[in-house]
C-alpha cells in the first residue's frame, strides 16, 4: 500500500473553481441529503471534480469541495487521502493503473503485472511514462480477488490477468480468459437449469 500525499506544492494548482454546470449538478446531490447530513455528498462531489480535472484532485479542489459542503478542511482531507479511489496527483492521460497486490492477487501473479507496469510506465509508482499517457500503483484488495490477478483502470477492473495483458489492448473490462464473470472456465457447473 502506497503512502497516500497530496502533491507537492509546485504540481498544485493556485486554485480551483467549480465548471458552473458542476456546481448546479453538486447543489444537487447536496438537496437529496436531510439538513445536517449534507456531507454525504462529499464522495459523489470530489469524484466528478477527479473526472473532470485530468483523474486526480487538487489540494485547491479539495477545499472547494469542503467549502461548499461546510466541512472542516481536515476532514476533506481525511476523505481524499483514504479512499485509493482519489488520485492525489497528476496522473496519465491514458490509463492510471491500480493493480491489486493484496495475497489472493498476489499468489495469482499480480508480481508479473507490476514488474510490466514498472518496465513499461516507469519503476516507480505515482510517476508518469515519458509520454505522459500512462501511471501506476499498487492498491489493497479491489473485491474482485475470485479473478485474480486484476488491475482497475478508471471505473473498469480487468481480470484474470497474466503477463500477456500489457502487450495489447484489452478488448473490454471483466476477465480476460474467456469466462463468464467468476463462472468456472468453461461455463457453469451448478445450477445449469436456471441458465
Ligand atoms: S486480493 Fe486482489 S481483488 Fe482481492
Amino acid at each position: 500500500m502506497s503512502v497516500r500525499r497530496l502533491a507537492p506544492k509546485e504540481l498544485q494548482p493556485a486554485s480551483f473553481t467549480f465548471a458552473p454546470e458542476t456546481l448546479a449538478w453538486a447543489k444537487a446531490q447536496i438537496a437529496k441529503y436531510p439538513p445536517g447530513r449534507q456531507a454525504s455528498a462529499a464522495i459523489p462531489i470530489l469524484w466528478r471534480v477527479q473526472e473532470e480535472h485530468a483523474g486526480w484532485v487538487s489540494e485547491a479542489a479539495i477545499r472547494a469541495v469542503a467549502d461548499l459542503l461546510g466541512m472542516p478542511y481536515i476532514r476533506m482531507l481525511e476523505i481524499a487521502t483514504f479512499y485509493t479511489m482519489f488520485q492525489l496527483q497528476p496522473v496519465g492521460k491514458k490509463a492510471h493503473i491500480q493493480v491489486c497486490g493484496t495475497t489472493p492477487c498476489r499468489l495469482r501473479g499480480a508480481d508479473d503485472i507490476i514488474k510490466v507496469c514498472q518496465s513499461r510506465i516507469h519503476h516507480e509508482p505515482f510517476h508518469l511514462s515519458k509520454d505522459g499517457n500512462f501511471s501506476w500503483e499498487e492498491v489493497e484488495c479491489l473485491g474482485a480477488c475470485v479473478n485474480a490477478p486484476m488491475v482497475l483502470i478508471w471505473k473498469d477492473t480487468y481480470e484474470d490477468l497474466t503477463r500477456g495483458f500489457a502487450s495489447g489492448n484489452p478488448s473490454k473490462p471483466g476477465p480476460q480468459n474467456g469466462r463468464q464473470f467468476s463462472a468456472p472456465l468453461g461455463g457453469p457447473t451448478t445450477l445449469k437449469e436456471f441458465t
